[in-house]
C-alpha cells in the first residue's frame, strides 16, 4: 500500500514524524514524503526534519509564501503530476493549514483516497483561514483520525459516516513523548540565564492577533504586566517580525525589556522552555495542546479554541485579547486556584502506531 504523506508548514512537521516512522516500520505500507515547501526557513523547516529524525522528503514542491489564493494554487499545480507519477493508493495530510487542503484537494480530485490526521476540529470561526481548511479538507476525506472526543462529534453531526471516523489519540503528543528527555539536555535555559518555574514563554503569529495593530497593541497592554513580573521570552515568528519592523510596536517592543524576543526556537529547545516555563502564553493551536501535557499553565489569547479538551481537562485558559481578561487569568495561574490539568484519553505516544493498524486494515478489506 503505497501512501504519499504531505507536510508543508511548521505545526505539520512534528506530527508526520511519528507517522513516518509507524509507516516505515510496517511492511505492508510503502511511504512517500512530500513536503510543499510552505515553510522553507532553516529555522522554520530543516531543524525540525533534522531534529524529529524525518527523513528527507522524497520530493520537495518550494512552493513558499504567497496570498492564500497563490500559495494554495501554487501547491495544487505542482502537487498533481507527483500523485500521477507516482499513483499512491492514499494521500495523507495532517491539521489545518493551506498544504493540508491544497493536497487533499489534488487527490480526491484523481480519485486517490484521502487520510486526514487531525480530523474534526472546530473553532466555529470561518474568519480563521484554518478552519476553512479543516472544513474542506474533512468534507472530502475518506479516512478520518480525531484527536480528541470533540472532533468525532463535530464530524457526526456534519453527517460524516461513522465508519470513516477513528479516535486514535494525538500524533504531535507522540512527538513529545518521545522527545522530552532529549529535550532536557538543551542548553537554552543557561544559554538564556533562566532559572526553572522563573519565566514565561509568549508565542504569537495568528493573522487576527499581530496583522492588526489594534490588536497587537491590545496584547502588549497585558504583556507589560507580565514582564514586569518575570522574564518574557518570545521566540518570533517571521510574520509577526515583518510586522513589528512595518509598525510603530516595534519601538514599544523594544522598549520592554524583560520581552525578550529570540529567533524561532527548534524542536527541541522549545520544548525544554515550555517545559520548564511558569506559564505560557500563545495564540498557536498546537501549544494549547502540547502544555495540557506539561501540566504547564497556558493562557490563549483567541476568542476560541478548536480543542476545547485543553480547556475541559487540561491546563488551557481560554481568555481572548482584552488585557483585563488576560491579566485575570494572569492573576489565577499565579495563585493557588491554579487549575491542574489532567491527561486526554490516549494521548499515550501510541497514536501513529493506532493509524498506521488501522490502514493496513482497512486497505485490506
Ligand atoms: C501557517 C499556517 C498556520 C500555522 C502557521 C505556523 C496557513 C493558512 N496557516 O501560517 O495555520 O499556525 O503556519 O507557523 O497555512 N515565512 C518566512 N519563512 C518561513 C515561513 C514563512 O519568512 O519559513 C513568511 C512568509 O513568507 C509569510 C509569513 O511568514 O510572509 C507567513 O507564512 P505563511 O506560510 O503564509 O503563514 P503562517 O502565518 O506561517
Amino acid at each position: 500500500m503505497k501512501i504519499i504523506s504531505v507536510a508543508g508548514a511548521r505545526p505539520n512537521f512534528m506530527k508526520i514524524a511519528p507517522l513516518m516512522e509507524a509507516f516505515t516500520n510496517e511492511p505492508a505500507i510503502e511511504p512517500i514524503l512530500v513536503h510543499t515547501g510552505q515553510h522553507y526557513d532553516e529555522r522554520m523547516s530543516d531543524l525540525f526534519f533534522r531534529q524529529l529524525g524525518i527523513p528527507q522528503p522524497d520530493i520537495n514542491l518550494g512552493v513558499g509564501g504567497g496570498s492564500h489564493a497563490v500559495q494554495t494554487a501554487e501547491i495544487m499545480k505542482a502537487f498533481e503530476p507527483v500523485v500521477i507519477e507516482h499513483k499512491p493508493d492514499a494521500v495523507l495530510v495532517v491539521g489545518d493549514v493551506n498544504s493540508t487542503i491544497a493536497c487533499g484537494l489534488v487527490a480526491v480530485k484523481l480519485g486517490i483516497k484521502l487520510i486526514h490526521v487531525e480530523a474534526g476540529l472546530r473553532s466555529g470561526d470561518r474568519s480563521m483561514p484554518e478552519e476553512i481548511n479543516r472544513v474542506l479538507t474533512d468534507s472530502i476525506s475518506d479516512y478520518l483520525f480525531c484527536t480528541e472526543h470533540s472532533g468525532v462529534d463535530n464530524l457526526t453531526r456534519e453527517g460524516v459516516p461513522q465508519e470513516r471516523v477513528f479516535l486514535v489519540g494525538n500524533v504531535m503528543i507522540d512527538t513529545l513523548l518521545k522527545n522530552r528527555q532529549k529535550a532536557d539536555t538543551s542548553g537554552i535555559l543557561d544559554d538564556l540565564g533562566l532559572r526553572q518555574g522563573e519565566y514565561a514563554v509568549l508565542t504569537l503569529h495568528r493573522p487576527s492577533n499581530v496583522d492588526d495593530p489594534a490588536v497587537f497593541a491590545r496584547l502588549l497592554n497585558a504583556l507589560e504586566v507580565v514582564q514586569n513580573d518575570m522574564p518574557v521570552i518570545f521566540p518570533i515568528h517571521p510574520r509577526t517580525r515583518n510586522n513589528l519592523s512595518t509598525s510603530s510596536l516595534g519601538g514599544r517592543v523594544k522598549s520592554m525589556s524583560n520581552l525578550r524576543l529570540i529567533d524561532p526556537a527548534g524542536y527541541l529547545d522549545f520544548l525544554k522552555l515550555t517545559s520548564n516555563a511558569r506559564l505560557v502564553l500563545t495564540d498557536s493551536g498546537g501549544i494549547q495542546e502540547e502544555t495540557t501535557i506539561l501540566k504547564v499553565p497556558c493562557i490563549t489569547m483567541r476568542e476560541n479554541t478548536e480543542r476545547p479538551i485543553t480547556v475541559e481537562v487540561g491546563s488551557n485558559y481560554l481568555v481572548g485579547t482584552d488585557p483585563k481578561n488576560i491579566l485575570k487569568a494572569y492573576g489565577e495561574v499565579m495563585s493557588s486556584s491554579c487549575k491542574v490539568a489532567r491527561i486526554p484519553p490516549l494521548w499515550d505516544g501510541h497514536a501513529a502506531e493506532r493509524i498506521a493498524e488501522i490502514l493496513v486494515k482497512q486497505f485490506a478489506e
